[in-house]
């Protein structure tokens, strides 16, 4: 990271627009000095807002971008700032508005670099074509999917996420691991793709825990950011599945943190998976070095046993009512899952309302 200022995107760019998570704003200090310090017209923006991007935070941080009609963009923060700075990078100067880009491949022909630098991990967003804002007057998380989304150059700075508190680590750990699995399990999974997912099974299942009871353990620091990196690589060409559909409403409507909403549901989705994805799930054991078991079900079985258990030990909340939800707004939750068809089609078995209403009692 302490190269940034000698990126030859930045040594190209006469003005440089930076967004920065504000607990990492001191260790991007001496950088934002380097990058002044050699000519260029420099604006930093604190980004410390609570919850997921809005698209009225995003237009009003697009009012100061467009004001400096910067060459280049910098995103330095989790997912929530990244999504951000990827937008702003693609939507300064572009005739699109943000309110007409939701969906795939709508938003066209971002002319200004971009580059992201995750803090958390995490979301993977510097690696793929996503980004996603929360439309508050109808509680609904809309994506934005576009190639022009895709960052020109990311560093991954495992130095940057020491900082992270326990909660955050492991909630967005817990999200690099579904990105992983989801991807793996998917119905339109790809063998190349499956080698990162199983490579990020593998990095996140053995450090999380490391990590979450020493932030300063680097090497299982290091580990995560790859594995998030890895998952993150996942995202364009495979997606996700059920677990993130599921939790769209629990993001949207309750305001749960989006890795915090995956965590809960990852096992029972895994679960109702299982008729689909036994052999696949079995060999996930197999990358988390869980025991194989005389039969592939028992396998199966016992990996999602270890998943629970490994998030419960990160301090994860295993039940809905811990954070608030309770029994009467599952039809509220399995409605607005059921509208994340672009996810739900991805999903190794058919989630029907019902489907959806039982996954959410069983873990309320
Ligand atoms: N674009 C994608 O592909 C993609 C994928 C998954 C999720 N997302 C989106 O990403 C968002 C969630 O991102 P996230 O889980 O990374 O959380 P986040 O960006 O909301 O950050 C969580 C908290 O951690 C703090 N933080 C971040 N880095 C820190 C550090 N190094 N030290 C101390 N504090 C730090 C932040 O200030 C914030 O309070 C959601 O809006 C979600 O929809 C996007
Ligand atoms: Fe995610």
């Amino acid at each position: 990271m302490k190269d940034l200022a000698e990126d030859v995107i930045i040594s190209e760019s006469g003005k440089v627009l930076l967004l920065i998570a504000k607990p990492v704003m001191p260790a991007l200090e001496a950088t934002v000095s380097s990058i002044k310090a050699s000519g260029r017209t420099v604006e930093v923006l604190e980004y410390n807002f609570p919850g997921e991007p809005s698209f009225s935070l995003f237009e009003e941080l697009l009012v100061t971008s467009t004001a400096l009609n910067p060459d280049c963009v910098v995103g330095v923060g989790g997912g929530s700032v990244l999504d951000c700075a990827k937008l702003l990078a693609a939507l300064t100067g572009n005739s699109q508005k943000v309110q007409d880009v939701p969906g795939t491949n709508i938003l066209k022909g971002r002319k200004i670099s971009l580059i992201c630098i995750p803090t958390t991990s995490g979301t993977g967003s510097e690696m793929s074509p996503n980004a996603i804002l929360l439309k508050e007057e109808t509680n609904e998380k809309l994506g934005i999917i576009s190639p022009d989304l895709v960052p020109d150059a990311c560093y991954i700075d495992p130095e940057l996420t020491v900082s992270l508190p326990r909660k955050f680590t492991a909630e967005t750990g817990i999200d690099a691991l579904c990105h992983c699995i989801e991807a793996y399990t998917n119905k339109f999974a790809h063998p190349a793709v499956d080698l990162y997912a199983l490579k990020g099974i593998e990095l996140i299942s053995a450090n999380l825990l490391k990590a979450c009871n020493d932030g300063s353990d680097i090497e299982a620091r290091s580990a995560l950011s790859l594995g998030s990196m890895y998952g993150g690589l996942c995202l364009g060409p495979v997606n996700t599945s059920a677990v993130h559909a599921l939790s769209y409403g629990l993001g949207g409507k309750f305001h749960i943190s989006h890795g915090l909403a995956n965590a809960i549901l990852l096992p029972e989705v895994l679960k109702f998976n299982m008729p689909s994805t036994l052999s696949k799930t079995a060999q996930i054991a197999v990358a988390m070095g869980v025991k194989p078991c005389a039969t592939e079900k028992e396998t199966a079985k016992a990996e999602i046993e270890f998943i629970r258990e490994l998030s419960k030990s990160c301090g994860i909340p295993q039940h809905l009512t811990e954070i608030g939800i309770t029994a009467d707004s599952l039809e509220d939750l399995a409605t607005i899952a059921l509208n994340v068809k672009r996810l739900l089609n991805n999903n190794p078995r058919e989630v029907s309302f019902e489907d959806a209403i039982g996954i959410y009692s069983r873990i309320l």
